[in-house]
């Protein structure tokens, strides 16, 4: 059955389909459509127009889906013409043989070829309605009633992929990318986004699911970068929302700050970094606000992700749990991004079982970013694919401020394991941790060696007791964060809000910055200094005593840690975490209330390196389904600054030993 697209107004349409509201901000033009089985979207701005007022057979408005087919065979026969769509429909998950049924084809890239008979009825099986060819295409030897031949101007250098083509009666052609929409039912999404053709800009898509408030998602053809040499070429990535994106609201999960601030004008140093490396933005993710520690509970503004494992109601902890949801519930996405201050890619990567990554301090400009604690925030990223882990650590931390590759010429060979957080209170969870030492043991010549990181640090006389209390520590470590977080974003933030909104008061917050705001009201700019001061007294004394940098291995030790779950499962609803069997993941207290460091904030607190890798999945008997569930285990390891190149060099060595491998999106991850 031929199906011809079809605009929202006048198509019959998958039930899908009708959902769908047109409300894009870029212009009137955009629209959504039905295609076969699925469902696309048309951005506003046009890849290539013209005018063609000669055509004469355009009486009526046509409204089409286009193919621009490649080839660089000198005949073109039905033959080369099959295997180029074949090729196509075996790499690409948007374009389908749809766009060329009833459609247009774009035939580019020919260099001065002829078009042989058999590539007629080859398009008329299509029922080809236009065929696109540029001055060096010879189709005399075409014959088609049924189809009308467009010469287009050389310099429409298209990609290959699936287009809409719309046609006016005046003859004014247009050529629109056709993005796949998938529907963002895991809600880790704000909103979509689409490249402005031509420039540097993206440009929101405000397409939703009524009922669900679920956001459609514009997802590129992989065609598209055919071609493109850049080693990230259309990796597509999805982006946590206190990154600035020109041309698109960055909301930093507040909604006073989304209502106050104008549209991004330039993109983050580090995300154009990644779009020079070729990489797609499809959309902004869901953050805590300001990337402060909040559960799932404590969002008011915004609603929580899904965390699409296990029984879809656990906790992927906080300020990137939207990135993490993405990367775990879609394989339309290959990468998100978020960020980590004290924990906020390793956890969330822990509890969606992704690979992650928080990279040595300073390794990456931050600037057009919403700062959290300037002394420990990085940028990090989630995948699936312990391939791409490798590949986008190496490149985008490459050239940083700061050494993140200092050279190495052997592992090192000793793996500390802190009893302040192992045995794991899962007994399932720790079997899997030791199997994974047994690698390092076997595979990696590592010794383990025990260590009681709060003992030691208890016994150290020198040490002040802001750093030997963890109570007190915790609280200093917070300041880091509150104060600069008071200072850059929310006295800016009340002083735009009352200008804006005279008389409205203070602008509403979530509970975590509005708490940190209050506190940093009364910190002097001293109790910032002392508080950084018993930070860095941490920092000299972890590495000088307990993670020492090494000139043969970088590292003298790797250390490995959970992220605070002990492989229990930790719920988006507060009351379901105090039962037997399940545990909180609180991000602002001590857990138990003390009497050691979080593990997360170790590599904070030191500025190291630490890689988060799925590793197994443990059983659970769930609150929710009530039935036997899974989540995912990841470990993580750390090392001293300027170790990432060591860690990555384990993580590939583990890859190469089937110990790190690809992961699935949805209830489980292997
Ligand atoms: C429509 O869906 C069916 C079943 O999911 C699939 O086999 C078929 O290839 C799809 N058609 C198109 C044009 O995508
Ligand atoms: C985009 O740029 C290309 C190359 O510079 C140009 O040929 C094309 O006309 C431009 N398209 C639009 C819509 O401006
Ligand atoms: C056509 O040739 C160019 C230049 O040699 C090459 O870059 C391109 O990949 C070729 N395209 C196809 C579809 O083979
Ligand atoms: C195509 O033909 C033009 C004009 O004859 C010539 O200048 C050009 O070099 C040819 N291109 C190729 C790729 O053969
Ligand atoms: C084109 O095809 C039609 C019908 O198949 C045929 O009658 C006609 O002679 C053909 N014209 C040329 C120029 O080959
Ligand atoms: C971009 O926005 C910033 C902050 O609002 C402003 O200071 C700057 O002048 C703007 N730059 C341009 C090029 O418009
Ligand atoms: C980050 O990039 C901006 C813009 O290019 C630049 O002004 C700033 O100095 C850079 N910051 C650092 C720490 O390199
Ligand atoms: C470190 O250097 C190695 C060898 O040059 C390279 O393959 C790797 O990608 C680098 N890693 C980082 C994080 O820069
Ligand atoms: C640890 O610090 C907290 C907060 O400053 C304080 O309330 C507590 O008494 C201290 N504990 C000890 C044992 O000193
Ligand atoms: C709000 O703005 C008004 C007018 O500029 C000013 O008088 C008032 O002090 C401001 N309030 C706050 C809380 O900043
Ligand atoms: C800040 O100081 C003021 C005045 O001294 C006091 O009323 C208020 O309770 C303090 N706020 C906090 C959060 O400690
Ligand atoms: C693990 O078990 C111990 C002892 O039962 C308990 O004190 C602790 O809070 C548990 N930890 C978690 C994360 O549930």
């Amino acid at each position: 059955m031929r199906t011809s697209l079809a605009l929202l107004a006048t198509a019959t349409l998958s039930p899908f389909a009708t959902a769908l509201k047109v409300l894009s901000s870029t212009g009137d033009s955009a629209f959504a459509f039905a295609l076969a089985n699925a469902t696309y979207y048309s951005p506003a701005t046009a890849v290539a127009s013209g005018c063609f007022g000669n055509t004469g057979s355009c009486t009526t408005p046509d409204l089409l889906p286009l193919t621009v087919l490649a080839t660089n065979a000198t005949t073109i026969t039905a033959e080369a013409l099959a295997a180029v769509v074949s090729m196509y429909a075996s790499i690409d998950d948007v374009w389908s043989e749809a766009f060329l049924e009833n459609g247009a084809l774009f035939l580019a890239n020919s260099a001065n070829a002829t078009l042989d008979s058999s590539a007629a009825s080859w398009m008329n099986s299509y029922g080809i309605k236009y065929l696109l060819v540029t001055e060096r295409l010879d189709v005399s030897g075409y014959n088609s009633s049924s189809t009308t031949v467009i010469h287009v101007p050389s310099s429409w250098d298209l990609q290959p992929g699936p287009y809409t083509f719309s046609f006016d009666p005046a003859g004014n052609a247009a050529i629109c990318q056709a993005y796949a929409l998938h529907r963002d039912n895991y809600e880790a999404f704000l909103f979509g986004v689409t490249a402005v053709p031509n420039t540097t800009a993206y440009a929101p898509v405000g397409l939703f699911i009524p009922s669900y408030q679920d956001a459609w998602i514009p997802v590129p053809s992989r065609l598209y970068s055919l071609g493109d040499s850049r080693p990230l070429a259309g990796i597509r990535v999805a982006l946590k929302d206190i990154y600035d994106l020109e041309g698109v609201q960055t909301g930093g999960g507040s909604r006073s700050y989304a209502e106050v601030y104008p549209v991004a004008n330039a993109t983050a140093v580090s995300m154009q970094k990644m779009l020079d490396l070729g990489v797609v933005i499809v959309g902004k993710t869901k953050t805590s606000q300001f990337a402060h520690g909040a559960d799932p509970y404590q969002f008011i503004d915004i609603h929580y992700p899904w965390n699409p494992r296990g029984d879809g109601y656990l906790t992927a902890a906080s300020s990137s749990s939207g990135s993490a949801a993405a990367i775990a519930g879609y394989d339309w996405i290959d990468m998100s991004i978020g960020s980590d201050t004290r924990g906020s890619v390793r956890k969330p990567a822990a509890l969606v079982g992704s690979y992650g990554i928080r990279p040595t301090w300073q390794s990456m400009n931050l600037t057009g970013v919403i700062p959290l604690a300037t002394e420990m925030d990085t940028a990090g990223f989630f995948v699936r694919d312990p391939e791409l882990f490798l590949t986008v650590a190496g490149l985008w931390y490459e050239g940083s401020a700061v050494p993140v590759n200092t050279s190495f010429t052997s592992l090192p060979s000793t793996v500390l394991y802190p009893v302040d957080y192992f045995p794991l209170n899962n007994s399932a969870a720790q079997a899997v941790f030791d199997t994974f030492l047994d690698t390092l043991e076997e595979e990696f010549g590592m010794t383990r060696r025990t260590i009681n990181i709060s003992a030691t640090l208890s016994a150290a006389q020198s040490l002040s007791p802001g750093i030997t209390n963890a109570t007190s520590f915790q609280l200093s470590s917070n300041r880091l964060a509150e104060y600069v977080s008071y200072h850059e974003v929310g006295i800016p933030l009340i002083e735009a809000w009352n200008a804006t909104f005279p008389g409205a008061g203070y602008p509403p917050l979530d509970p975590n910055p509005r708490a940190a705001f209050a506190r940093s009201m009364n910190l002097t700019e001293e109790d910032y200094e002392d508080a950084m001061s018993i930070k860095n007294e941490f920092r000299d004394y972890f590495l000088a005593n307990i993670l020492r940098p090494d000139p043969e291995t970088c590292s003298e030790s790797i250390m490995i840690l959970d992220m605070g779950t002990g492989g229990l499962p930790s719920y988006r609803e507060q009351a379901l975490n105090a039962r037997a069997g399940a545990t909180s993941l609180t991000v602002t207290q001590v857990p138990g209330g003390g009497p050691s460091v979080p593990s997360n904030y170790l590599a904070s607190t030191a500025g190291c390196p630490e890689v988060g890798i799925p590793i197994g999945q443990v059983a659970y008997d769930s609150f929710i389904s009530l039935q036997e569930e899974y989540i995912p285990i990841n470990v993580d390891m750390v090392a001293a600054p300027g170790c990432d190149g060591m860690l990555l060099e384990i993580v590939r060595r583990l890859t190469e030993l089937g110990v790190a491998k690809e992961v699935k999106t949805g209830r489980t991850a292997f």
